[in-house]
């Protein structure tokens, strides 16, 4: 068996070279110990940007606000909502899109997303695509709102659905101090997975992403 971190290192030697502003921003967060996501994550979703050309854009997670540009620079017709609550870093969100997003395409919402996504859910807002990169042990409590949320035809992208493997191994082995997110993680996969509005392909790659189409009326 050919080691996984191998054929990672092998793909992304094939990677997109993205515009030097984005690698500016991700090497700016990397250096500051912020969370962006993966390489292989970037390419699916500039792929999907590029595929399936969504008009409304929901992110759940903003930090320094590195994957909202990625997915204005391949889809920059759509209108773009991210959600951070971590004070620090919404100023930082703040002056990258005012500085790479001049046109006012994306909107930073500020507080928790649990209480945003009820919100945005009780004005009726409806999404084309929907990425979910926030507090992972999260997921399955705001699974309503996004069943509301997104689309017929919508796309439910979901980042580290295998939490650098944790998520395979039985209960026991994993520390006791992430027991909880380990089994509401495979919660929110079994909500994906078997929920039948939903069709859902779990991909193993970066940290695992899953993308999942709402289908039916
Ligand atoms: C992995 S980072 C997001 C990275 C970003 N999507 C990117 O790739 O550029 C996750 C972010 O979600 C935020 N977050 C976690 N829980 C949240 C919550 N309940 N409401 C809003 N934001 C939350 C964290 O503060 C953190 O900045």
């Amino acid at each position: 068996m050919i080691e996984k971190s191998r054929v990672e290192t092998f793909i992304n030697s094939f990677g997109s070279h993205f515009p030097d502003y984005l690698m500016d921003i991700e090497k700016d967060a990397i250096a500051g110990y912020v969370p962006v996501i993966r390489k292989s994550t970037q390419e699916i979703i500039k792929h999907l940007m590029l595929t399936k050309r969504p008009g409304n854009i929901l992110e759940v997670g903003t930090a320094v606000g590195f994957s909202a540009l990625l997915m204005h620079e391949y889809a920059p017709d759509a209108d773009i909502t991210t959600i951070e609550n971590y004070e620090p870093r919404i100023p930082v969100a703040k002056a990258n899109f005012d500085k790479y997003a001049p046109d006012g395409k994306i909107t930073l919402i500020p507080g928790d997303a649990g209480e945003i996504l009820q919100k945005l859910c009780e004005e009726e807002k409806s999404y084309d695509f929907i990425f979910m990169d926030a507090a992972k042990g999260q997921y399955m409590n705001w699974a309503p709102y996004l069943m509301k949320l997104l689309k017929t035809g919508g796309m439910l992208c979901s980042d580290n659905v295998i939490q650098d493997g944790d998520i395979m191994e039985s209960r026991y082995a994993v520390t006791k101090r992430n027991r909880t997110i380990h089994s509401r993680m495979r919660e929110y996969l079994y909500f994906l997975t078997h929920e039948e509005k939903l069709s859902t392909v779990i991909i193993p790659s970066g940290d695992g992403i899953t993308i999942s189409t709402k289908i039916g009326k």
